[in-house]
């Protein structure tokens, strides 16, 4: 129930209609009996400074995530953000710190929260494929470097882009080494065979009929190819990575994870991981899908 004391947290974004982060908030709220509610609050292009000041004027301000395109932008209307947020070079969470908007990123700690307990997987020592060279990309290759894999191998569409992504990420030089890549260029298929971990954060798979991002009989079975996308739950790239024997994971744990660590800054509470699943998979009674 929604009373005048209620606290209010909410998503920034455009758009928003798909997103099911109000879901997940909001169960987590009435699982703990929280005096707390998440609504989606979609900002038009060119909107963001002026919400930022109003939430500034909010009293019962909650906390906020911030998602796609304003990730990067948010960061010239706070007070100041992580180290982590530094790195990977985007918010996705604030909150008030004394007074101040403080940002946040929990993407990449989302994600690797979600490798190590539905696949018990560890990035450190290991050798990992990355899809795409977007804002998702970048959160997740910021995170993997940090773990100390070893090798991480960068490929997107355009290789500039690649090249870019490599060249901005920090603290490569400590852990092991980043190679940016096409998907033509012939290291990729032996690049492929040697790895432990592929991972799509490109958007292709989203929509039905997709074309490969490259010939999928080249996937190794050890691998444990994981994607982004978490709608559809099975992706063409899971699907045929399945039918080779190797293990695979969506991206909704990824969704949860950084939505509860996101949820745990604002409230001080340990998240209802299982209860938050729930409510995202609920939606349209999507496949959980176990790791094999
Ligand atoms: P996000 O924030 O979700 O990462 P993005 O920044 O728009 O989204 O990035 C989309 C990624 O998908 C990019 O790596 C893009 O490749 P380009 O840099 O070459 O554009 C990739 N992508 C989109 N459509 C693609 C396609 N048809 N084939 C291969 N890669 C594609």
């Amino acid at each position: 129930m929604v009373k005048g004391s209620t606290k209010v947290c909410m998503i920034l974004g455009y758009p928003l209609k798909h997103s099911r982060s109000p879901l997940m908030h909001n169960a987590a709220f009435a699982v703990l009996g929280l005096d707390y509610i998440y609504i989606p609050v979609e900002i038009r292009p060119g909107g963001l400074a002026s919400m930022v000041k109003a939430i500034r004027e909010q009293e019962n301000f909650g906390g906020a995530n911030i998602t796609v395109p304003y990730k990067v932008e948010v960061r010239e209307y706070l007070d100041g953000w992580s180290k982590e947020a530094e790195r990977i070079g985007a918010v996705n969470t604030l909150s008030r710190r004394g007074g101040k908007l403080w940002g946040e990123n929990t993407d990449g700690r989302g994600f690797l929260t979600s490798l190590r307990e539905e696949a018990g997987f560890l990035p450190q020592g290991k050798r990992v494929m990355l899809l795409g060279a977007g804002g998702a990309a970048r959160a997740v290759a910021q995170s993997l470097v940090q773990e100390g894999a070893e090798k991480i191998y960068l490929v997107n569409r355009t290789a500039e882009k690649a090249r870019q992504l490599t060249s901005s990420l920090s603290g490569r030089a400590e852990s092991g080494s980043v190679m940016p890549m096409g998907f033509a260029d012939p290291p990729f298929g032996d690049a492929l065979q040697g790895c432990h971990l592929l991972i799509n954060s490109t958007s292709v798979g989203l929509g039905r009929d997709d074309p490969p991002l490259f010939d999928y009989h080249l996937l190794p079975s050890m691998l444990l190819v994981y994607d982004l996308i978490y709608d559809p739950p099975l992706t063409p790239l899971l699907r045929a990575a399945q039918e080779r024997g190797c293990a695979v994971l969506n991206g909704l744990g990824m969704l949860v994870h950084q939505g509860a660590l996101s949820f745990e800054i604002w409230t001080g509470r340990r998240a209802p991981v299982e209860a938050m699943r729930e409510a995202v998979q609920a939606r349209d009674n999507l496949l959980d899908m176990p790791v094999r």
